[in-house]
């Protein structure tokens, strides 16, 4: 079934020169297993993640100021790391420079652990919160212990994805983009699995210890509103929580380009499904994630099982693994790339991954339905 969707491609990017006097930022290349070209819609030849190193003039040695001034300096002249991270989707940053910058005490503002998620959860490809009203546009990682086997970050492209999902499983994508998606994600006051959050957390942050039922209700719904969603996010109390429902679109926009993009954690979703089902190690945590957020079309009608798996097979066949090296930085632009994380072997403490997330631009809405609107939270 043909889809009216448009296919814009998108002009190859210039390339620039990306140095300061004082620093430069090289692109290298990484094993063939930890970097991919993509396909289109990008243009011919781009690599993903784009890795980047410093260096230096006559290899004199790198301080922070001159990091941060470089880093400002190349975003004055026409945001040309943003405009990079657009193209590629994803950039990583390798070698000295990257200790200098985070490498600080670890819980500075806005940096948190990437996921507590016990090690043998499989945390397949998702666009950072697809499934709720509002995302971040980027979303940083920082690898501080790597171990030796699995804990990989997976790199794919939503724009490469919807474009597969468009040949292989049109009608998934003629659904999603007329439908939209329905998403049903359940608060408790107590944490459903390791490493999710609770009511409290979630929308809990104007709550004082004295709150009787009332006055934290209240609290939470006001926080919930701060969305801005009307009719199309609403909620129900239950004895132990409460359970939002969006209806939010699944194809989006790519500011600049105009591309479709599928932005989705359909894929996870689907595998958590599967995880749970088949009684795996990790099936505890997979089946309290896959409880926490029901995916349906936004009619409420379900989304076939089949449709789910083509998602995720198109998504092995476009994703690289990110092997992290100790003080490497992966840098997202959540409207194009998708991130997700291995199980791996050892110990939990083996592998410490510290995650930033940054608000932009939300991904807007590849439709001017009044349920695809999507907007920047209100202050509160
Ligand atoms: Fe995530």
């Amino acid at each position: 079934m043909a889809t009216t969707l448009e296919q814009t491609p998108i002009r190859p990017f210039e390339s620039e020169k990306i140095a300061f006097p004082l620093l430069s930022f090289e692109q290298f290349d990484l094993p063939s297993s930890n970097q991919r070209i993509l396909g289109p819609p990008h243009p011919e030849g781009t690599v993903t993640p784009l890795a980047l190193r410093p260096s230096t003039p006559n290899d004199a040695a790198l301080d922070l100021d001159t990091v941060i001034e470089t880093v400002r300096y190349l975003q004055a002249q026409g945001d040309i790391l943003t405009k990079k991270l657009a193209v590629h989707g994803t950039l990583l940053f390798r070698d000295e420079i990257i200790g200098i910058v985070v490498d600080r005490p670890l819980l500075a503002p806005n940096v948190a652990p990437a996921n507590e998620s016990p090690k043998e959860v499989l945390i397949y490809n998702h666009n950072e919160s697809p499934q709720v009203p509002h995302a971040p546009e980027y979303v940083f990682f920082y690898g501080h212990k790597a171990p030796e086997k699995g804990g990989e970050t997976p790199i794919s492209s939503s724009l490469e994805l919807f474009r597969r999902a468009q040949q292989e499983v049109p009608e998934l994508v003629d659904e999603l983009a007329k439908k939209g998606i329905l998403s049903k994600v359940t608060y408790k006051t107590e944490r459903q699995y390791a490493g999710g959050s609770t009511l409290r957390q979630a929308f809990g942050k104007a709550i004082e210890d004295g709150d009787d039922e009332a006055a934290r209700r209240a609290k939470v719904e006001a926080q919930i509103a701060r969305y801005a969603r009307g009719p199309h996010t609403t909620w129900e109390w239950t004895s132990d929580g409460i359970v939002l429902t969006h209806r939010l679109p699944a194809v989006r926009t790519q500011p600049g380009t105009g591309l479709p993009t599928l932005f989705t954690g359909l894929a996870a979703y689907y595998k958590n499904t599967r995880a749970s089902a088949a009684g795996a190690a990790a099936s505890a945590s997979a089946s309290g994630r896959k409880n926490v957020t029901q995916q349906l079309y936004g009619d409420g009608t379900p989304i076939p099982e089949e449709y789910l798996a083509a998602l995720a097979r198109i998504t092995d066949e476009i994703r690289v693994l990110h092997k992290w090296q100790r003080g490497d930085v992966l840098v997202y632009d959540n409207i194009v790339a998708q991130h997700g994380r291995e199980p791996w072997q050892g110990e939990q403490s083996d592998r410490v991954v510290m995650a930033s997330l940054f608000d932009g631009q939300v991904p807007g809405a590849y439709s001017s339905e009044d349920w695809a609107q999507v907007v920047q939270a209100l202050d509160g």
